[in-house]
């Protein structure tokens, strides 16, 4: 240290000691910092107090009085998830997977993509986009493994998020008032943490948090103003009040030995290797929906599971296009299943079809070099190459 910083710093200590006698120690500044995080601990819930649009208590029915004994006249969601980068083999899956797939009001079906940045080619993602799917966060480093993500506060999940959502817009014109959703790594929530960055990043809701005690009936979506009633299957889970942050559960399916399974290519005991024995199982896994309290159908994986088998791309094609003969199955992005979720109706969840973003790409070959490990890396973006690989610290890629 320099001679004329240590007469500064001296003087600065002198000051302070002379403002107050007594100065605060390190430990009671943290305490104070800490304070001033302390979120309102989660009451119980009460249905006259939680009242939809905005809060909805955790539960297995639609609260309307209306609704009772005519459940089956409640659309029945699906809602299709894939994680984790978009790449030009994956894309082609996911193109042929919805191609010609309408729903029952004459609008496309759409799928949601929760989205890590590295080897992502944005120019697919504003593809998607541009179909109509809803593009959300899954995190710029996808971590390391679960320990980080379980101990992550809330500055790192929002860091790691909020890049994603600035490259969002940077690379694919993904317009950010159009990301509503994230989903954690691993699906490893950090207690309060997660859902308070959620809220920050002005984002609507999580889906993160498995359920193996509401599938049947199964759980519908609900805020977080109040206590929350679904079990805990990967912890901590959030015992703060997150007023009007979205929970979008994720129900369970059941393999062929009875085990739940948060995502489908998690079931330990899946069917064999054949169309038919696979088709099945997926019909008696949303049978339990369809035929129960029609809480939306999540259909959530990873793209790798269509190279598990020879069959199973095609069966997966098989049975959505099957519930695309049903009246009142509707397949959307989940932020469009929460706009119903608010505002409930029979029959026919909407009046109209959503409107198609316009965000012009001009696809760029770019060849960057990622500082942290001096690896080349090849991206493909829209209209603008960055001058170095993007990265949590530096979202849009700039010559430092
Ligand atoms: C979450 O917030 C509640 C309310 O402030 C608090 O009681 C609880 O200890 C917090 N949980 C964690 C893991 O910090
Ligand atoms: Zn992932």
């Amino acid at each position: 240290m320099k001679y004329s910083t240590l007469v500064i710093l001296g003087l600065l200590l002198a000051l302070a000691f002379a403002v107050e006698a007594k100065p605060k120690s390190k430990k009671q500044k943290n305490k104070q910092k800490q304070k001033e995080q302390v979120l309102p601990l989660a009451q119980p819930c009460r249905p006259e107090n939680c009242k939809l649009p905005e809060c909805r208590c955790s539960d297995a029915t639609l609260p309307s009085s209306k609704f009772k004994g005519k459940e089956s006249e409640i659309p029945q969601f699906v809602t299709i998830t894939f994680d984790d980068a978009i790449n030009a083999v994956n894309y082609a899956q996911y193109e042929l997977l919805f191609d010609g797939l309408i729903n029952p009001d004459g609008c496309s079906a759409a799928g949601t993509f929760f989205l890590s940045h590295e080897y992502t080619d944005y120019v697919r993602v504003n593809a998607l986009y541009r179909a109509g799917h809803e593009i959300a966060l899954h995190s710029v480093t996808h971590g390391d493994g679960t320990d980080y993500w379980r101990s992550a506060d809330v500055a790192t999940i929002e860091r790691e998020f909020g890049a994603q959502m600035k490259m969002l817009k940077a690379f694919a014109n993904v317009d950010p008032k159009d990301v509503h959703g994230m989903r954690l790594p691993f699906l490893q929530i950090s207690g309060n943490n997660t859902f308070e960055a959620a809220r920050r990043l002005g984002l609507s809701y999580d889906s993160s948090w498995p359920t193996q005690q509401f599938k049947d009936p199964a759980m519908w979506p609900y805020t977080l103003d109040y206590q929350s009633k679904q079990d805990c299957q990967i912890g901590p889970c959030p015992e703060a009040s997150i007023p009007g942050l979205w929970v979008n559960p994720m129900v369970t399916w059941t393999d062929t030995e009875g085990y739940s399974c948060s995502m489908i290519d998690a079931c330990v005991y899946p069917p064999e290797d054949n169309v038919d024995d696979l088709f099945d199982w997926m019909l008696e896994n949303f049978n339990r929906h369809y035929e129960g309290s029609r809480a939306p159908f999540g259909m959530y994986l990873h793209a790798a599971w269509f190279s598990r088998g020879h069959s199973h791309f095609g069966a997966f094609k098989k049975f959505i296009n099957h519930l695309n003969t049903y009246p009142d199955v509707y397949f959307t992005g989940i932020s469009r299943m929460l706009e119903y979720v608010k505002r409930p109706v029979l029959g026919a969840p909407f009046k109209d079809c959503p409107e198609l973003p316009e965000a012009e790409c001009r696809a760029v070959q770019c060849h960057v070099q990622k500082l942290s490990t001096g690896e080349d890396r090849y991206m493909t973006v829209c209209d603008k190459c960055p001058s170095v690989y993007p990265w949590l610290e530096n979202p849009l890629g700039e010559q430092r």
